[in-house]
């Protein structure tokens, strides 16, 4: 059955010129079928680069968006429009106005985990693996970090030359991951190195011996001498664990799974195939101001 999916879906990608893109979050066999598989900041970087007609994203729905506007000519395909991330939506426009008005110097600094409306009323994006050069980069003392309260944290004890205005938004998937289950597996393993995703809790980046993004923790573990590892993160990222290090072992301290994220399917994703249905779509002046700090954060970035 699996296998009769992925042919189908092989033959309409072909027809139809179309690539399939996908986080490491997303379901194991997901990961297998798709063309690139990879962080947020690699995503975006591919989906700007390709010269694909369709995209299919396997990932939540600013990611799609993220890849409509920085190829809006092309047609982005979500397996599942409801796939969202709950950080996204964390943030508010109003306190954004407010602080503009307090600092006259104010760079907003939006995690790409944010929707197009926020992205539209910021200065500059950033990911979980740049976050920290670029907001070094800029020339602004105020930076005001939107919606992710650890990420903003990691980032301001970074760069501490600047003033960083925290906000309240976090993931929930990784705010589950408690210090204390950490400090359990670390007893259970003395011998494994923690790495953890900076939108853990500050508790929790406190005991890693390692922090990164979902690909920067992928590329550390490959290159530890080290054998044993507790993740910190969402469980999808053990399908490309095991697959680069067969002879190392990776500890979960619980099921932390993205429900949204897991809204992927094969039959989804042959589905929108098939019928072109899902298509993300953006107000044409929303895109138009979103895009300009996803592009700065590509020209900072390099
Ligand atoms: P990465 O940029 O590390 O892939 O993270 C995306 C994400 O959603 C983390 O929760
Ligand atoms: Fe959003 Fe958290 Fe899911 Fe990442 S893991 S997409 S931040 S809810």
């Amino acid at each position: 059955m699996e296998n009769q999916l992925i042919a189908e879906i092989q033959k309409l990608k072909k027809e139809k010129n179309a690539i399939i893109l996908a986080h490491y979050y997303v379901n194991d066999e997901l990961q297998a079928l798709a063309d690139y598989v990879g962080d947020s900041f690699y995503l975006a970087k591919v989906a700007k680069g390709t010269d694909a007609d369709v995209v299919v994203f396997c990932g939540v729905s600013f990611m799609g968006e993220s890849a409509k506007m920085l190829n809006p000519e092309k047609t982005v395909l979500m397996p599942d429009l409801t796939a969202d991330c709950p950080m996204a939506h964390m943030a508010q426009v109003a306190k954004i106005k407010e602080l503009r008005e307090r600092y006259e110097d104010l760079a907003v600094v939006c995690y790409i985990n944010s929707t197009a409306e926020l992205k539209s009323y910021s200065d500059v994006c950033v990911t979980s693996s740049n976050a920290v050069n670029i907001v070094r980069k800029l020339p602004n003392q105020n930076i005001f970090f939107i919606p992710d309260v650890n990420l903003g944290r990691f980032v301001a004890e970074q760069v501490p030359e600047k003033n960083v205005i925290l906000n309240d938004g976090y993931c929930p998937i990784h705010k589950e991951i408690s210090a204390a289950g950490v400090q359990a597996q670390k007893e259970k393993y003395p011998n494994a190195l923690v790495m953890a995703h900076p939108e853990c809790e500050e508790s929790v980046l406190k005991l890693a011996d390692y922090i990164g993004s979902t690909a920067d923790m992928i590329a550390f573990a490959k290159k530890s001498e080290g054998k044993e590892f507790i993740v910190c993160t969402e469980e999808g990222v053990n399908y490309r664990l095991r697959a680069d290090n067969p002879d190392k072992k990776f500890y979960f301290g619980g099921e932390y799974l993205c429900r949204d994220m897991k809204l992927n399917t094969l039959e989804k994703v042959l589905h929108v195939l098939k019928t072109g249905e899902n298509e993300m779509t953006l107000p044409a002046d929303v895109c138009e101001r979103a895009v300009k700090p996803l592009d700065r954060m590509l020209e900072l970035a390099k």
